[in-house]
């Protein structure tokens, strides 16, 4: 350090002092506040670090796409999929995965309503290792090696037998005289374990499954690194990088990669 900055720095402390109350509007401009409210972070419960393309709660609309949207109940994460509200048991922002059970079978068998599990396939694929379980409601017909059951619900007021398969039940009579069916994905590990113990049911319900989400990353990844902040324009639905002091379609400053083909042009 020169030994004459600490005089001249003070001399210029209330030039300091004048700036940073000039740049005060500026702060407040409207990419400001959509730069800072999109770099945070939804925390629910044990769910930390879930940033674009979530939003909801803490971040705005623009933060996320459509689709994506999260809501925090009582320290649980959900989100919901057409008629399906599905509780976020895990989330792997690198691998694009989401955990997920459904809510109405997270204390049995015996939801409310006979609902089968609809996600939303525009935005989700389900992800590796997984089976269907599929529950039959008000068969009255006995166990077979196949259709194992399990206790009667009561659902909207009447009682009915419930049993379940894990396989394929291709030809087989049970679906046709049902009251209804249900499939729910479970573990392939947890249908495993199904074929050999009912008393596992509940807890292969619990176990969730896994949803994978189809995100082009490379763009929110590029935005990152150049210091920007992902969103949306739910408007134009296309994806905005939100820079400190502007908006941009890609970056905030070029990247390396954009760097490297510029100085080729030049250079050629
Ligand atoms: C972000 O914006 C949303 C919607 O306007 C608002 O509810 C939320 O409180 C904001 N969050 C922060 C951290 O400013
Ligand atoms: C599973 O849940 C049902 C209610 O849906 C309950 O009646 C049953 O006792 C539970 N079974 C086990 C093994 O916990
Ligand atoms: C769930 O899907 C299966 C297979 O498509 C169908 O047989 C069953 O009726 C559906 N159940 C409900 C409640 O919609
Ligand atoms: C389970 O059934 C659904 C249709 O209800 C299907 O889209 C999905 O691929 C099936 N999953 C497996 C693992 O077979
Ligand atoms: C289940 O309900 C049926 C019909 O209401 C009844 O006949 C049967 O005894 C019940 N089974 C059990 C285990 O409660
Ligand atoms: C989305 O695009 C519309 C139309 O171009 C624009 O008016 C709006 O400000 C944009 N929203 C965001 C969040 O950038
Ligand atoms: C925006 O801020 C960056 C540094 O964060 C600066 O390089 C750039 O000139 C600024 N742009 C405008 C339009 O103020």
């Amino acid at each position: 350090m020169h030994p004459n900055s600490f005089p001249i720095s003070s001399l210029l402390a209330p030039f300091f002092l004048l700036f940073a109350l000039i740049r005060v509007p500026t702060t407040l401009c409207v990419d400001d506040l959509r730069y800072s409210n999109c770099s945070t972070i939804i925390r629910c419960g044990s769910l930390a670090n879930i940033g674009y393309p979530f939003w909801g709660m803490n971040r705005a609309s623009y933060c996320g796409q459509p689709g994506f949207e999260l809501k925090c109940e009582d320290g649980v994460g959900k989100i919901t999929m057409s008629q399906n509200t599905l509780r976020i048991l895990d989330v792997n922002p690198d691998q694009q995965i989401l955990k997920v059970a459904r809510e109405d079978y997270w204390d049995g068998y015996c939801p409310r309503e006979l609902i089968n599990t609809t996600i939303n396939f525009n935005h989700f694929d389900y992800g590796p290792g997984l089976r269907n379980l599929t529950l039959f409601y008000g068969c009255y017909l006995p166990s077979t090696s196949v259709f194992i059951f399990l206790t009667n619900c009561t659902i909207n007021g009447a009682i009915m037998d419930v049993s379940y398969a894990t396989r394929s039940v291709l030809g087989d009579p049970r679906p046709e005289v049902c009251h209804g069916s249900v499939i729910v994905p479970i573990y392939e590990t947890a249908a495993q374990d199904l074929e050999v113990n009912p008393l596992t049911v509940n807890d292969s319900l619990k176990g969730g499954f896994e949803l994978q989400w189809k995100v082009n990353d490379d763009q929110c990844r590029n935005c990152r690194e150049s210091d920007g902040v992902c969103g949306y324009n739910q408007t134009t639905n296309s994806f905005i990088c939100f820079c400190r002091n502007h908006t941009s379609e890609t970056t905030c400053s070029p990247t390396q990669v954009q760097r490297l083909q510029r100085e080729i042009f030049i250079k050629s």
